[in-house]
């Protein structure tokens, strides 16, 4: 799976222009990651979770494509409505909401909801009456990286009672939702979550009530530092598969955070401070786990660097600028030797990064800014313009 990436020209010639730190969005592999999955997953409708990065130009651009949204808050619904996407394209996804959400998304026409236990029926029923309702299930897959079934996800033995609680309290049953966990690499997680649910719903039926939607959740990875990258492409045309066989009349969706922004954001940090400690050199970037590199603590991830200076590599320790000293961004780095100013690029940081970020200790949040908009963006478009005459001619 192609990421976007700066050139180190591109990197360059923006931090003429940018102080650092600043990330830099593309939009273009946005639209690229909105693709494949539609691709691969043809029946499957996509509600991007908005919380990997909330972004406006990426929410907008996924609008026009055709995206619905999941939503863990009333803050990001209002986000929502702000741009003017309705309530319909939305679904409320935190199994447990505090009764001013509700009461704010439903004013906002949300109508479809996910919840894991008998305590948030009453709150449904009151401030959404009628909704659409999906219960989340907890599923096992030892191949994510961040589990998501710590917390969320009733017992798959419970699911029908909390449908039929759901019904007899004047709510739409409509169907199961499951998220494998973040990050993950196996396929066969989510073919035994389908397996699970095609019961479920078998069971559901004989109980009178008729399911009619299914949400997959996400979990879909990006290439990781230090990981085989999974075949994406191959997992999700199983997914496709297994979901012809067994839901061949059910609407179903999915919910990606990750593999749709993930890709599609590169942070460019500056080194402000060189030591040497115990033999090894320490470089102080001004970013740090406050700020886009929050996804180290939240997300469990290990991000990558790249410097483009030549020179031999050792491994090397980058830290944050806060005067704080939890402030560690990552050890062991293969670098070569760098200097007071020089620019670091950070590929693969749209996710659960600047989404995260804080302000602490007075550090400003990075600048974000759209490739698109720059003039690199357009010089590299004619680059590749000319390679593909080239191309052409070389092949005619
Ligand atoms: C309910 C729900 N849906 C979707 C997602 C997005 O998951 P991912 O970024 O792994 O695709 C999350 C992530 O926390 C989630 O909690």
């Amino acid at each position: 799976m192609e990421s976007f990436r700066l050139t180190q020209k591109e990197m360059i010639r923006l931090a003429e222009k940018y102080p650092t730190p600043f990330v830099v969005i593309s939009l273009t592999q946005i639209e690229r990651n909105y693709a494949i999955l539609k691709e691969h997953l043809p029946r499957v409708n996509v509600y991007y979770a908005m919380k990997a990065n909330p972004a406006p130009r990426i929410v907008k651009t996924l609008y026009r494509l055709g995206a619905s949204f999941d939503t863990a808050s009333a803050g990001e619904i209002e986000f929502l409505s702000r741009l003017g996407i309705e309530g319909a394209r939305v679904i409320y996804a935190n199994p447990v909401k505090t009764p001013r959400s509700i009461a704010i998304a439903n004013t906002l026409g949300v109508r479809k909801y996910t919840y894991d236990d008998m305590s948030e029926i009453e709150k449904l029923a009151r401030l959404a009456p009628g909704a659409d309702v999906m219960v989340r299930i907890r599923v096992k897959n030892q191949k994510a990286l961040v589990d998501l079934n710590a917390k969320f996800g009733a017992p798959p033995e419970e699911a029908i009672e909390l449908l039929k609680a759901a019904k007899k309290a004047g709510l739409n049953p409509a169907g199961i939702c499951f998220h494998v966990g973040s990050q993950s690499t196996a396929a066969e997680a989510y073919e035994e979550a389908l397996l699970l649910t095609r019961k479920l719903f078998n069971d559901a039926e004989k109980c009178g009530m008729h399911l009619t939607m299914l949400d997959i959740g996400g979990g879909f990875p990006i290439p990781k530092v230090g990981s085989r990258d999974a075949d994406v492409a191959e997992m999700m045309d199983s997914i496709e598969h297994q979901i012809e066989r067994l839901f061949p009349d059910t609407e179903i969706w999915c919910e990606p955070g990750r593999f749709i922004c993930g890709t599609a954001v590169n942070l460019v940090t500056s080194v402000i401070g060189t030591k040497t400690r115990n033999g090894k050199k320490w470089y102080w970037l001004d970013e740090g786990l406050y700020g886009t590199f929050s996804g180290a603590i939240y997300d469990h991830w290990t991000f990558d660097f790249e410097s483009f200076k030549p020179g031999i590599k050792e491994p090397v320790t980058f830290l944050g600028p806060s005067c704080d000293s939890i402030d560690f961004v990552r050890y062991d780095v293969m670098m070569p030797n760098l200097e007071m100013g020089d620019l670091v690029l950070v590929p693969d940081c749209g996710s659960y990064t600047t989404a995260s970020a804080t302000t602490f200790n007075g550090f400003p949040l990075a600048t974000q800014i759209y490739f698109e908009d720059e003039e690199v963006a357009a010089e590299r478009r004619a680059r590749e313009n000319i390679s593909e005459i080239f191309e052409a001619a070389r092949t005619a």
